[in-house]
């Protein structure tokens, strides 16, 4: 039997003595040989829409900003965004993208258009930050681009003259321009959506009139970027180790299967000329509309409703699916969820429009159930994107003029990393419940997997906001030696971290015991532990 001492940190060991009065333990059986999917490291995709200040202020500063920055991009958020190996950025919206003309946000600066975000509070967009600038951000973080086009308010030749700016040959007029604003390669644009809610913002088009529109965008608006593609179909990529760009058509944004229904139809019906490779779907939490639940100075029964409607999500995926698998059984098609988080209130004093919002151990948790039920539909869910990466919805990061902090999700997301393109495990436990009034959700969760580094990684979630809970996992087909990593909770359900605490709501190390092919370690109350187990 070897003893791992629990780090100092944990907050179990401070925890009243009320509380730490436990329950049995938890079981978990973990095989450690078992097979299971790639969790798509696309699943741990970012959303950055024109609004507020998700994009100007919280990344671009512009080339003149006391603000560190480098060509205008600064530099504190693309330091934090590197460290969560971030696999897509999808922009320009959302809303915003069915009334974007790229031609306003390329060529000089001084020269560009001045518009207004009509979706979005009616703010000025001065379009300094367009394509070019997009695309030296997702550079910077080491990302892929994920283009929206406009579907609502533009054409297939507008779309069609945008993927050919960013993606011609420098010998064509298209890519000519693109290199006199400063870009002479190619641009790789990995992913490519296809509209967005066009079921409501970006157009309120029935689901069969936005089939017949969607197959004339996957037709024409091409990929030219042969380094990217090869030769033979510039969307599809056939030539030998080719990376061919995803097209991804609108899907659902609620129960309704209209869309999902007739894309996936169309799909299975497809010839030659047309393709997709991918379907959206969008789910937030935000327990009724408007949202109206508070980011800061909540209490239990707050955070356990939201937890509640985040598991929306599941019936979400399960019913969609459904409908997916009957017409793709293979599960060619990715289910794509290129918006979701959480969708709280506007702070006070915020501008309307601008999805300001904090974020509390709260959001954390939700994050991590989240991606645990990513993982668990992993064959079918293989991208997704939270919203949104910066001051906007379930942000990663905050900023205020020159300041920055981390939020818990940016956390939960960086302590994820080791997830992304690992091999989902099976795994077994009984969830338990925690209850707050007439309000339950399960008490724990847990994914384990594989990571690429040869590792056993497991998460384990305790939702209950009071009560610590003992794991005993039992993990067949390996000896473990040792078993750490960090844990991430706090004192308060509306634990945040703001410029002048920044630290509140931190993650800490944590250490399990292991005894033979079993490990035991204590959850802290609302918290979520990720621990890598040597062999
Ligand atoms: O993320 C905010 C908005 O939510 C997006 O612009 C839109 O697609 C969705 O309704």
């Amino acid at each position: 039997m070897k003893t791992i001492q629990i780090a100092a940190a944990l907050a179990a060991l401070t925890l009243p003595a009320p509380l730490l009065a436990q329950s049995a333990p938890v079981k978990v059986a973990i095989d450690a040989n078992g097979a299971g999917p790639k969790i798509d490291r696309n699943i741990f995709g970012q959303f950055a829409e024109n609004l507020g200040t998700g994009i100007y202020g919280g990344v671009w500063v512009g080339e003149n900003s006391p603000i560190p920055n480098v060509r205008g991009i600064r530099s504190d958020v693309v330091s934090a965004l590197k460290a969560l190996k971030v696999p897509s950025v999808r922009w320009p919206g959302g809303c915003f993208a069915d009334e974007y003309h790229w031609r306003d946000g390329v060529g000089p600066r001084a020269k560009r258009a001045v518009t207004v975000n009509g979706s979005w509070g009616n703010a000025l967009e001065k379009n300094d930050f367009g394509t070019n600038e997009f695309f030296d951000f997702v550079n910077q973080i080491g990302s892929e681009a994920y283009i929206s086009v406009n579907m609502g308010s533009g054409s297939v030749k507008e779309a069609a003259d945008w993927l050919a700016y960013m993606t011609a040959d420098p010998g064509t007029t298209a890519g000519a321009e693109r290199a006199a604003n400063g870009h002479r390669e190619p641009y790789r644009v990995k992913f490519l959506g296809i509209g967005n809610e066009s079921w409501s913002c970006g157009g309120a088009y029935s689901a069969t009139y936005y089939v017949d529109e969607m197959k004339r965008y996957a037709r024409f608006v091409r990929n030219l970027n042969l380094k990217q593609h090869g030769t033979d179909n510039p969307a599809g990529g056939s030539v030998a180790g080719a990376d061919p760009m995803q097209r991804i058509a609108v899907g659902p944004g609620s129960m309704d299967t209209s869309y999902t229904e007739s894309v996936m139809k169309a799909w299975k019906a497809r010839d030659w000329s047309w393709g997709i490779e991918g379907l959206s779907m969008h789910h937030y939490a935000w327990v009724k509309w408007p949202p109206s639940f508070s980011s800061t100075n909540f209490g239990e029964r707050e955070y356990a409703v939201l937890i509640k409607d985040a598991l929306k999500m599941e019936d979400m995926i399960r019913v969609h699916s459904a409908v997916m698998d009957s017409y793709d059984p293979d599960k060619k098609v990715p289910l794509v969820i290129d918006e979701w988080g959480a969708w709280l209130a506007k702070l006070p004093g915020s501008p309307d429009g601008s999805l300001h919002q904090q974020n509390s151990i709260r959001d954390a948790i939700i994050a991590a159930i989240n991606l645990n039920m990513f993982t668990r539909h992993a064959d079918r869910v293989r991208m997704t994107a939270i919203a949104q990466m910066v001051n906007v919805l379930q942000a990663m990061i905050l900023t205020d003029g020159p300041k920055m902090v981390l939020t818990p999700t940016y956390h939960l997301f960086k302590m994820y990393v080791p997830f992304q393109n690992a091999t989902r495990l099976p795994i077994s436990f009984d969830a338990g419940t925690y209850s707050f009034g007439d309000v339950s959700v399960p008490r724990i969760d847990a994914i384990a997997a594989r990571g690429t580094d040869g590792k056993l990684w497991i998460s384990l979630t305790n939702v209950d906001p009071s009560k610590p809970v003992t794991i005993d996992a039992q993990i067949a087909g390996i000896r473990a030696r040792a078993a750490s990593g960090t844990v991430l909770t706090a004192d308060r359900v509306d634990a945040i971290n703001s410029y002048d605490k920044p630290d509140t709501v931190l993650p800490r190390p944590i250490s399990a015991q292991v005894r033979g092919d079993r490990i035991q370690v204590t959850l802290p109350p609302k918290s979520v532990t990720v621990l890598s187990v040597a062999q």
